[in-house]
């Protein structure tokens, strides 16, 4: 195989990132998209050039597909991952979270095992160059981790404006997923127990029925205790449309990261913090750690090489996830 036929699933925000990425790349020889909401499938083929379809398995038919992403919104991952798999497509890309069921992620495990499916997550933290340089002086120094902590905020724009089904997710569902996957990859430890606790006053004043915040403990089995604060609230005058620190305290060294990447932008508006990192898009080239996923995982494909997240990575994230707000519902210490 030389290039990639590739469908997207979903054309919201995350998706046009996809598409984008994807349109960017020389290895992807065909791009389709397929998205429910009509206006929104009208303007990403407009947009873009490409053949749009309104279900997963018309788009599978029509197209001669080799592999398929999911950016459909956090609570509807399942049943696009799940016909694809029926259908025969061999590599999946899905965003995080893999989905908002220990049971769903674990079905959709058993039928990529059946069909031979390869499953990739995007779990962008992975790749952030900060997260990469903290991890290998871990590494290098063979340290132990003593404890963590991670925080990851949105603006309260994000559950109230930019999505219609904030209220079937969480701050722990969009948020706290990429937190507990990160500490995995970088500790190599897997949460043992978690205790949280959360707050829902702000958002169902205003008609969301999800949580604020979210602060959950989790003791790793590597014996480290991390605590990992999500929220949806932040005010939106906060320059960027999210927050985040990283702290590791391990027994040889401090580590310390924050999301500010180091510009600052005054105009008439409020203060911007461009996160360049993250994600360009120049003429026909598309750089940064949030769209290297997609793109690793075509390169992955057609070099024949592992995912650096998979489907576990994802079930592990989701049962952490599910613990969280098993533990704030009931404020029982959760065993994994
Ligand atoms: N990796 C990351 O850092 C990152 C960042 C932001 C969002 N995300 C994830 O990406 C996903 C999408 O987020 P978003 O911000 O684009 O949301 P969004 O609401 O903007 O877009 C989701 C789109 O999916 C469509 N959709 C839902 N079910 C569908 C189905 N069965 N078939 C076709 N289309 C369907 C909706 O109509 C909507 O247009 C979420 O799971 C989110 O958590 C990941």
């Amino acid at each position: 195989m030389e290039s990639l036929s590739i469908g997207v699933v979903g054309a919201g925000i995350y998706g046009n990132y996809h598409l984008r990425t994807f349109l960017c790349d020389p290895q992807v020889s065909n791009v389709a998209v397929c998205e429910l909401n009509e206006k929104r499938r009208l303007e990403a083929q407009e947009r873009y050039g490409i053949k749009g379809y309104a279900s997963v398995r018309e788009m599978i038919e029509a197209e001669d597909l080799d592999a398929i992403t999911i950016a459909t919104s956090d609570p509807y991952h399942f049943e696009p991952a799940r016909d694809a798999i029926e259908a025969g497509i061999s590599y999946l890309l899905i965003e995080k979270p893999l989905a908002t069921t220990v049971e769903e992620c674990e079905t959709l495990m058993r039928l990529a095992e059946d069909k031979g499916v390869r499953i990739a997550l995007d779990f962008h933290k992975r790749w952030d160059p900060a997260y990469n340089c903290m991890r290998d002086e871990m590494i290098r120094g063979g340290d132990t981790v003593l404890r963590g902590y991670m925080s990851l905020d949105d603006i309260i724009a994000v559950p109230e404006s930019w999505f219609t089904w904030s209220a079937q997710s969480s701050p722990s569902w969009f948020l706290g997923v990429h937190c507990y996957d990160l500490i995995r990859y970088m500790t190599g430890a897997e949460a043992v127990k978690v205790y949280a606790q959360g707050s829902k006053r702000v958002l169902q004043s205003r008609g969301i029925d999800t949580w604020d915040t979210l602060t959950a403990t989790l003791t790793m089995s590597d014996g480290a205790a991390w605590t990992v604060d999500t929220s949806w609230v932040l005010p939106n005058t906060f320059p960027k449309s999210n927050d985040g620190q990283l702290v590791i305290l391990t027994d040889r060294c401090y580590l310390k990261n924050e999301s500010y990447r180091g510009v600052k932008n005054y105009t008439d508006k409020k203060e911007d913090l461009p996160n360049y990192l993250f994600m360009n898009f120049e003429k026909d080239k598309a750089s940064g750690f949030g769209l290297e996923p997609m793109q690793e995982f075509v390169s992955d494909i057609l070099h024949g090489r592992a995912f650096r997240s998979t489907a576990f990575d994802g079930l592990q994230a989701t049962r952490i996830a599910a613990a969280v707000h098993a533990s704030a519902e009931s404020g029982h210490v959760i065993e994994l």
